[in-house]
């Protein structure tokens, strides 16, 4: 069983979604509970970008004792003095440094030739090796880039120095096929491949984010990145609770896990969403107030008879105290007598058939049926009596 590393982006990456602005406590609050959530790798913020994110990764750095703290850097020398600066105190003080390796980066935005762009990668990760133990380096839309010329400008950043290469599907257009060929083409045609961990950094904007990460470790990735709620710039990152989970449920398949404490990822996702304001859907996988809620008359008997019938992943895994019969127009008897018992309202069998038809017609005008509503079905049909 490989075990993969989880590196967490949520303050930066997810930090980087439209109307999202932590503050210096908020921050060192997600961190720590990043650090119980027991992910590999934090990576804290972008140390240059400003002094608060400055001030938050040191802080950070300082305090984080079980993870590595991470912060990024463009291949500029001083954002790597500032990420330096900031995470030199950390546990085991770790660099991020990238550069755009995509044609359309390299005409539009760097103005660079692959030769200038090579140069320029080689040059920070050698200065960056000076001072940093441990250098993940990152051809950001690498998946939009031409594959002899990725496996080229990868090995020789390979021998000046990094330890971690990662292949961020920056504008998440890769399709799982397309994205895990990419993996294994590095492996065939990088020479210095097996000195380095592959790390894959996928973003949802065709909602293909996990689904990319996972074929990335079914062609060697040893380490994948994302956030908590899967948020992030535009349609947002890889959400991790649902990669681990994944990999979990489907170790026979995988033959993977990692080292996460599934049973926080409830409330890491409940802290990231209140501080962020970010809500999660109803019916986010893992994670939403709906993942393991069942209504349906079928599934409710199903479940109230043997659980595996229709929940996969049991809610306690990750740190839910149940699941949820959500009683509405769908539900069926066996689930509201169920109901009724748990809320201690004890009413004779035969009575329960007219109950559940005046259950029935009320839930056919709501939405949800409340125990409130149940309670009030029972009192009223006794007092007609
Ligand atoms: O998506 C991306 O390319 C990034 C890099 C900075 C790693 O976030
Ligand atoms: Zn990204």
């Amino acid at each position: 069983m490989r075990t993969i590393k989880i590196f967490d982006t949520t303050l930066r990456d997810g930090e980087q979604s439209a109307g999202v602005n932590l503050n210096f406590s908020e921050k060192l609050e997600i961190a720590k509970q990043l650090e119980r959530l027991n992910v590999d790798i934090i990576e804290a913020g972008f140390p240059a970008a400003s002094k608060g994110d400055f001030a938050s990764v040191e802080q950070i750095a300082k305090t984080i004792r079980s993870a590595s703290v991470t912060g990024l850097a463009r291949a500029v020398k001083s954002d790597i003095d500032a990420a330096w600066e900031s995470l030199k105190e950390g546990a085991e003080p770790r660099l991020h440094t990238f550069l755009a390796t995509s044609p359309i980066h390299r005409e539009y935005k760097l103005k660079k030739s692959k030769e200038e762009v090579i140069a320029a990668a080689v040059e920070a990760v050698e200065y960056a090796s000076k001072m940093f133990p441990i250098i993940q380096w990152s051809a950001e839309d690498a998946s939009r880039t031409e594959l002899p010329f990725l496996a080229e400008i990868i090995e020789k950043v390979i021998r000046a120095g990094a330890n971690i290469i990662n292949i961020p599907d920056t504008v998440g257009y890769g399709t799982p096929a397309e994205y895990g060929r990419i993996f294994s083409y590095l492996r065939e045609h990088v020479p210095s491949i097996d000195k380095v961990h592959l790390s894959a950094h996928c973003h949802d904007d065709l909602g293909m984010a996990i689904a990319n990460s996972l074929a990335a470790v079914e062609n060697g990735a040893t380490q994948v990145e994302g956030t908590i709620n899967g948020i992030g710039e535009r349609a947002g990152n890889a959400a991790l609770e649902e990669f681990a989970v994944a990999l979990h449920i489907r170790k026979d398949f995988y033959g993977a896990s990692t080292a996460m404490n599934l049973q926080e990822i409830s409330r890491t996702s409940s802290l990231v969403s209140k501080l962020t304001g970010m809500t999660v859907p109803a019916n986010k996988a893992v994670v939403g107030k709906n993942a393991f809620a069942h209504e349906s008359g079928i599934h409710q008997d199903g479940v109230l008879k043997n659980k595996s019938t229709y929940e996969i992943i049991s809610p306690e895994l990750v740190g839910f105290h149940s699941n949820a019969m959500v009683l509405g127009k769908h539900s069926g008897k066996h689930a509201f007598k169920n109901r009724l018992q748990e809320l201690g309202l004890t009413v004779p069998d035969e009575e329960i058939p007219a109950l559940f038809t005046i259950f029935k017609d009320l839930a056919d005008r709501k939405k949800e049926m409340t125990d409130d509503d149940l309670a009030a079905i029972v009192l009223e049909e006794k007092l007609s009596k």
